[in-house]
């Protein structure tokens, strides 16, 4: 058995006998998001509970194995606010108004400390899921704070330092989605679908396998919404897809069997107007993207795939993960066919369907689903003759970060996490608007470029533009296979830093002063220290 399996049984209180099988860039609209002034002196319009604990789940037809799951209920405010489908499914849906205040009163079940992150959304520091405030268990504590991002599709996850990956890998993972402050016209609205991305390992007796390296990890399966590659009956309609990569380390080069194009109707932290067509999009772990899919003209098999088509990601020799999915492979990721979905099918087909219960019935319907608007008090990413447009930005950045591999282990410009430690360099006034720079890898020759790989850099707090990327010749070739495929045009939280290459986003740091964090999305690099503090500084 392995270690860290062992360790797992361990903390279950399980024996193995339990297991059934083995700069101007914001343009003139820049200005505070607005947020309720009462809000402040109100109480909450959303009271939760929210419990990380553990359950027995079946990932495969005749495996069950003990994951991780949050469970979540609404104790006071919209019943609605709370969906989830059960097991696979990873983790609970909460679904608020931006505005919104929400009380989240958490209980760790775990055998081991954890935190909740909620990524993307700006908050307290205190209330952010930093490592520093890992709630033992049995312990619990109140996250308490307003939504004030932009309508978009979010998530929350674990964050204790050095756990999260096990802790994301093994379940712990739910998506946060927060609908405009005012309710729409719902006749106006594509019925939606969540997609969780993930992937994992089995070994030969059918037991789920987590065994990392300093590199990272990757699965021999590709699981949507906890099940693999799973066929999706969905009415014969446009349906608007909210994509979450939640895999520990995998990234994605989605695209249409039928070879049509990915058209993204959203990012990160916001809806991008208009629409954008891309051949293909790249989903980087942590990212989240907004699709809108058409099934009514299916192909005459009436199967439409949504696959990753497969990249190279420039990682050489012992950078390069054993893995029975290479990135390089083309696969399926998830089957649609048009079929009103039965009971039976909702279970692994998440609808998220608020007010359209007159349309199909499908999942338990409540009132007020808006389709995704443009933002009014932050900049929504405007189109310049149609097309939404990428703002650049040239000259030397704010900061930078070497992303370097020293010592067997990934480091932002050499330094590993400190708890709380903050650098001189990791200090941002309040409100400054900067321009940071990640520059992947140590830019010689030489082991420097073979120690490369790529990495999905994140910002707590903010929500960014990407400004500039400059690829490395070096790595052309296999920048050629993904670079169609970023969608820097919209507002983002988490991007991917290609080897060699430099990537500047541009963000604005207002709201709160505070520890923040900034670290790879690979959770085995964050896991490994390729993570720092920030403080945001009035
Ligand atoms: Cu989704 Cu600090 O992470
Ligand atoms: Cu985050
Ligand atoms: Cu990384």
């Amino acid at each position: 058995m392995q270690p860290e399996r062992r360790r797992f049984l361990k903390l279950a209180g399980l024996g193995a006998g339990a297991l059934a099988c083995g700069r101007a860039a914001f343009g003139p609209e820049r200005g505070v998001p607005a947020v309720p002034a009462a809000l402040a002196q109100t109480g909450p319009d959303l009271e939760l509970a929210l419990e990380a604990g553990l359950e027995p789940i079946a990932l495969r037809p005749d495996c069950v194995e003990t994951m991780l799951r949050y469970r979540a209920r609404v104790i006071a405010g919209d019943p609605a606010a709370v969906w989830d489908p059960g097991p696979p499914f990873p983790g609970p849906v909460l679904r608020a108004r931006r505005g919104q205040r929400l009380r989240i009163h958490f209980r760790n079940a775990l055998a081991e400390p954890t935190t909740v992150h909620w990524h993307g959304l700006e908050m307290p520091d205190d209330m952010d899921g930093h490592p520093r405030h890992a709630v033992e268990p049995g312990a619990g504590r109140v996250y308490d704070f307003a939504l004030r991002n932009q309508p978009a599709t979010y998530w929350f996850h674990p964050h204790p330092h050095g756990r999260t990956a096990w802790q994301v890998y093994h379940g712990l993972a739910g998506l946060l989605l927060i609908d405009p402050a005012e309710s729409q016209p719902a006749e106006a609205t594509p019925r939606e679908l969540a997609l969780v991305l993930q992937d994992r390992r089995f070994d030969a007796a059918g037991a789920l396998v987590y065994d990392p390296t300093p590199m990272g990890f990757l699965g021999d399966e590709v699981f949507v919404n906890g099940r693999p590659a799973p066929e999706l009956r969905v009415p014969a309609e446009p349906l608007r897809l909210r994509l979450l990569n939640g895999a520990t380390h995998r990234s994605f080069k989605l695209g249409w069997s039928d070879g049509r194009p990915v058209r993204v109707l959203g990012t990160d932290g916001g809806a991008l107007e208009p629409a954008l067509d891309k051949p293909y999009a790249m989903l980087a772990p942590g990212q989240r993207l907004t699709l809108l899919a058409d099934f009514g003209p299916l192909a005459e098999d009436g199967e439409l795939r949504l696959e990753h088509l497969g990249f190279e990601d420039g990682a050489g020799g012992m950078m390069a993960l054993a893995t029975r999915l290479p990135l390089a492979a083309r696969f399926p990721v998830a089957r649609f066919r048009a079929a009103e979905p039965t009971a039976a099918a909702t279970l692994f087909l998440p609808s998220l369907l608020r007010g359209a219960g007159s349309r199909g019935g499908w999942a338990a319907a409540s009132p007020g689903l808006q389709p995704l608007p443009p933002a009014t008090d932050r900049p929504t990413v405007r189109s310049k003759g149609g097309r939404p447009s990428l703002p650049t930005q040239d000259g030397p950045a704010d900061r930078s970060f070497r992303l370097l591999m020293q010592q067997g282990r990934w480091t932002l410009d050499g330094r590993s996490f400190e708890m709380e430690a903050v650098a001189a360099d990791e200090r941002v006034a309040l409100g400054a608007e900067e321009v940071w720079e990640w520059v992947n890898g140590s830019g010689g020759m030489g082991m420097g470029g073979m120690m490369q790989m790529p990495h999905a850099m994140h910002l707590h707090l903010v929500q960014f533009r990407v400004v500039g990327r400059d690829p490395d010749p070096r790595f052309a070739a296999a920048y050629a296979t993904v670079r169609d495929g970023f969608v820097d045009e919209g507002w983002r939280d988490t991007v991917l830093v290609m080897p060699g290459e430099r990537v500047r986003i541009r963000a604005r740091f207002e709201g709160f002063t505070g520890l923040y964090l900034h670290h790879c999305h690979l959770l085995e690099h964050e896991d490994g220290g390729m993570m720092r503090n920030f403080r945001v500084e009035a």
